[in-house]
């Protein structure tokens, strides 16, 4: 008899019922996975500092029959992180996806950027992964049944880039914490770590990329097999794939999603 059941594959990738929490939710990347969540039938709590576009994001999901929360928190902020996650379970009951969308950046170079600036980048993208994942592996740990973390990062996080040492060395960090996160939750509480690692998606700060015409649109081009810059929906499928019991035996990775930029 072939060892795989038919109930497993045909319920592999369902985050039905799920409770996920996205931080970030505000962006370009983090309110497509929000609302892709609802879409595949999760409960969804959002959160980011914007309150603003958050309510509206609340509305928009509501509208289309999307069951949604959404709590303001900086994610560097301890207090502010433990009374989010606080919200969600007194709203939900508990936490079983994180999506760490959220993410900073100034770029300067090192003679530039001062060290006040430098550290701004490393506490939005690296000592905010540790107080998120840190935070809701606690709540996951204590409901005793596992969970998915999936936290964006960048291909910066690989390789360096001129004026890029706070961006570059945050995320490059924050790669190594999922490895160690993994080290530390995956055996022993069932919950999977795993960072995701985009090139250039299209968002506000990245428009200006897509310009067909434009000298940086082209050089991208050249390292790019799927000969195309990425748009948000782009990675919808493989942060749900993360997210869900297909992915039970994939945990610490840092996962390429570049359209092939790695290849050439
Ligand atoms: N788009 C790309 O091309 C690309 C490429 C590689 C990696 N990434 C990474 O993917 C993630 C999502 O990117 P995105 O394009 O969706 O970014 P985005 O549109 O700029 O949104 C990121 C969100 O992060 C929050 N944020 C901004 N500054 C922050 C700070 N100092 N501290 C805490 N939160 C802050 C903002 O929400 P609030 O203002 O509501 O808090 C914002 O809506 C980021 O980590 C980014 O570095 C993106």
């Amino acid at each position: 008899m072939v060892a795989v059941e038919k109930s497993f594959v045909s319920n592999m990738f369902s985050v039905e019922g799920k409770v996920a929490l996205v931080t970030g939710a505000t962006g370009a990347l983090g309110c497509v996975l929000a609302k892709a969540y609802g879409y595949a039938g999760a409960k969804v709590f959002m959160t980011g500092r914007n309150d603003k576009k958050l309510k509206a994001l609340e509305n928009e999901f509501k509208a289309e029959g999307i069951d949604c929360a959404y709590a303001i928190a900086d994610p560097a902020v301890e207090g502010q992180v433990d009374a989010m996650i606080q919200a969600c379970v007194a709203k939900y009951g508990e936490v079983n996806i994180l999506a760490v969308c959220h993410g900073y950046n100034k770029p300067a170079g090192v003679l530039e950027q001062s060290v006040e600036d430098w550290q701004k980048i490393m506490d939005a993208d690296c000592k905010s992964v540790y107080v998120v994942t840190k935070y809701v592996a606690e709540q996951m740990v204590r409901q005793g049944k596992g969970g998915k973390m999936v936290i964006v990062t960048s291909q910066r996080s690989k390789r360096g880039m001129a004026g890029y040492t706070g961006y570059c060395t945050s995320k490059g960090g924050a790669d190594l914490m999922v490895n160690c996160l993994a080290c530390d939750l995956t055996a022993k509480y069932g919950i999977n770590v795993n960072s995701l690692c985009p090139t250039v998606f299209r968002s506000e700060l990245t428009e200006w990329m897509f310009d067909p015409e434009s000298a940086v649109y082209k050089n991208f081009l050249v390292r790019e097999p799927v000969g195309r810059l990425a748009e948000p929906s782009d990675f919808v499928g493989y942060a749900l794939f993360l997210s869900s019991a297909a992915s039970d035996f994939i945990t610490g990775a840092n996962c390429d999603c570049s359209g092939g930029y790695l290849v050439v």
